[in-house]
């Protein structure tokens, strides 16, 4: 089963990374979770470890600069041997060469509809936009920061009243359903080696668009 499953990358909670291993206990997500991996002391890895699932830490303070800790980081992945990546609050900016050295495989989850709200604030951002819809975005990573092609998204409304906790906690909510069911997607729809999106074409929607098991539905939208 190696080269067939996936290694989480995480940096503090983790809700993300176990939403993960639970898809996988369940069936939604298609392959095994091999291991959590954190670049600091994360709680995330407790709950991993509770569950049964590997974990690693590879600190980023234990390492004199980024090259160094990239190169143990890519060892300590690569001995999981993963079919694919999650990145999942993962707060580190990966070198334009740690992500090529992991093309194709590296996925992120990021708390806004990209290409909308890049980078850090997204949900303060929105309410200070007054826009009506916020939502989450599954993509490939990139060298540029949450640029990659958004391979699926979840949409929610924006309510009256909304403040930033409260409308984190319900895009946390619709996240931890869209990343088992994008990945789902992506292993169920390749397209050469990946499933996603060009500039010109609207990305799956979660709910819309596809389900669980992964299935585009012809919506002919
Ligand atoms: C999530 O909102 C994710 O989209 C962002 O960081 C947060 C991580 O939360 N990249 P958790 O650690 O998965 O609970």
């Amino acid at each position: 089963m190696k080269d067939q499953g996936l290694v989480i990358l995480i940096s503090g909670r983790g809700s993300n990374a176990m939403a993960l291993v639970e898809a996988a206990a369940s069936g939604i997500l298609p392959i095994p979770v091999h291991a959590v991996i954190a670049d600091r002391p994360a709680p995330g890895l407790a709950c991993a470890a509770s569950k049964d699932v590997d974990t690693a830490m590879v600190p980023r303070s234990a390492f004199p600069d980024r090259a160094a800790f990239e190169s143990a980081l890519a060892e300590t992945v690569a001995g999981f041997r993963p079919r694919l990546i999650a990145l999942a609050g993962f707060m580190r900016v990966l070198s334009a060469g740690f992500v090529r050295q992991h093309a194709d495989r590296m996925v992120n989850i990021h708390p806004s509809l990209l290409p909308k709200y890049r980078g850090l604030d997204t949900h303060a951002r929105v309410l200070r936009a007054g826009d009506a819809e916020h939502g989450a975005s599954v993509h490939w990573v990139t060298p540029e920061l949450d640029a990659g092609p958004i391979i699926a998204q979840v949409k929610l409304p924006v309510h009256d009243g909304d403040d930033v906790a409260s409308l984190a906690e319900r895009v946390l909510a619709q996240e931890h359903r869209l990343y088992p069911a994008a990945l789902a997607l992506l292993l169920a729809n390749p397209v050469g080696d990946r499933h996603e999106t060009s500039n010109d074409t609207i990305p799956p929607v979660l709910d819309l668009d596809f389900n669980d098991a992964g299935h585009l539905r012809c919506t002919g939208r």
